[in-house]
């Protein structure tokens, strides 16, 4: 039987385009009692309301700022999806008090509503970014997971149990590069910043499929990282638009060569959890919760987008976009998000 059986589900942005992923895969596969999305703009939950049409649905106004708000929303919920947040870099540094309002307090406000509530199973969506951030949202997110997986210290003797997961670029979401160079290849001509950069590749699919069994399995405190592959953005280009002219504009301020979805520094509490890592909390609480099953990675392993095992060529990815749903709303920056 489901973990989500009979259960009652809050998902944090759940109008996003990962909210509203996993809610159609956890009303069509996992018989929840109901799910309640929770986010700020009523037209994103009116569009929602009339795709999905489904009784077990909920839709809650909120901001993840509004801890009052939030207190009553996840009253009798069982489990909570935080995927709220702001999530594009270059508007995350030119609003960096939003940022930190939105994607850090924010979650410390889910984090203290759940444990008060007595939520059963709490999960935070995290990103690659926040691993060694060279910029803003990734530090907000960096200080997310801490914040979530610490919050684990203050349940004493309640049930609520809090994760992360972590992962890299959602292929196709909003604002991601797939639209932006699709956008671009109408005409003629797609930007890139460095020709040597790469990224972690994961769908939509996969990343739903990833947090749905990371909640099954979590004992709270974790960061669970999906082993994925990397691809080379010229690859990318490639593969939407062959042989079309390519404009280098240059690296833009926070951004990186190669991102990292595993530091050196956390290796020594890393366990290869087979199809994913699990990072594991160096605090008291861990230990009365067990050990994750798996050999501990090598002393200073790290995992990193140029320096993977798996990767995905042209051919691939172009088979992959063919059968992933891309969401047309463009960044509007030259960038890989
Ligand atoms: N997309 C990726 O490539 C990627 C990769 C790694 C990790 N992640 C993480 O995955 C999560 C979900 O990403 P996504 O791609 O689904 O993002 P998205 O499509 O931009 O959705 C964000 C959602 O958050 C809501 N939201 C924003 N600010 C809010 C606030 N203050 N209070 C309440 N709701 C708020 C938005 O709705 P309203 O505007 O109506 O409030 C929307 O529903 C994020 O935490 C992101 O950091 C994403």
């Amino acid at each position: 039987m489901s973990a989500f059986s009979g259960k009652t589900v809050l998902v944090t942005g759940g109008t996003g385009s990962f909210g509203q992923h996993f809610i159609s895969v956890v009303l069509d596969r996992h018989d929840p009692l109901a799910v309640r999305v929770y986010s700020r703009d009523e037209l994103k939950q009116y569009e929602m309301q009339r795709r999905f049409s489904d009784p077990r649905l909920r839709f809650l106004l909120g901001d993840v700022r509004d801890a009052e708000r939030l207190r009553r929303a996840v009253q009798g919920a069982d489990i909570v999806v935080h995927a709220a947040a702001l999530k594009q870099v270059p508007a995350c540094e030119y609003n960096p008090f939003e940022a930190v309002k939105t994607n850090t307090l924010g979650t410390q406000n889910v984090a203290e509503a759940c444990i008060d509530a007595d939520v059963w199973r709490a999960i935070a969506l995290s990103t690659d970014k926040a691993v060694n951030p060279a910029n803003l949202y990734g530090a907000t997110k960096a200080c997310a997971e801490r914040l979530f997986v610490q919050a684990n210290v203050y349940v004493g003797h309640g049930r609520t149990r809090l994760a992360c997961v972590r992962y890299g670029n959602v292929v196709g979401s909003r604002g991601s590069v797939v639209p932006l160079f699709r956008d671009q290849a109408d005409h003629g001509r797609l930007t890139l910043t460095d020709r040597r950069m790469t990224r972690f590749w994961i769908t939509l699919d996969q990343a739903v499929a990833f947090v749905t069994r990371s909640i099954e399995r979590m004992r709270g405190g974790e960061i669970f990282v999906p082993k994925i592959p990397s691809m080379r953005v010229v690859d990318l280009a490639e593969a939407i638009a062959p042989g079309i002219a390519l404009g280098v504009t240059g690296i833009r301020p926070g951004e990186k060569l190669h991102e990292a979805l595993l530091a050196s520094e956390e290796a020594r509490h890393t366990t290869d959890g087979g199809d994913c890592y699990v990072i594991e909390p160096e605090q008291p609480f861990w230990a009365d919760r067990g050990r994750e099953e798996g050999a501990p990675v090598p002393d200073g392993f790290s995992f990193t987008s140029d320096a993977n095992t798996e990767w995905l060529g042209v051919d691939e990815l172009r088979r992959l976009l063919a059968e992933t749903t891309v969401e047309r709303r463009a960044a509007t920056a030259p960038a890989v998000a």
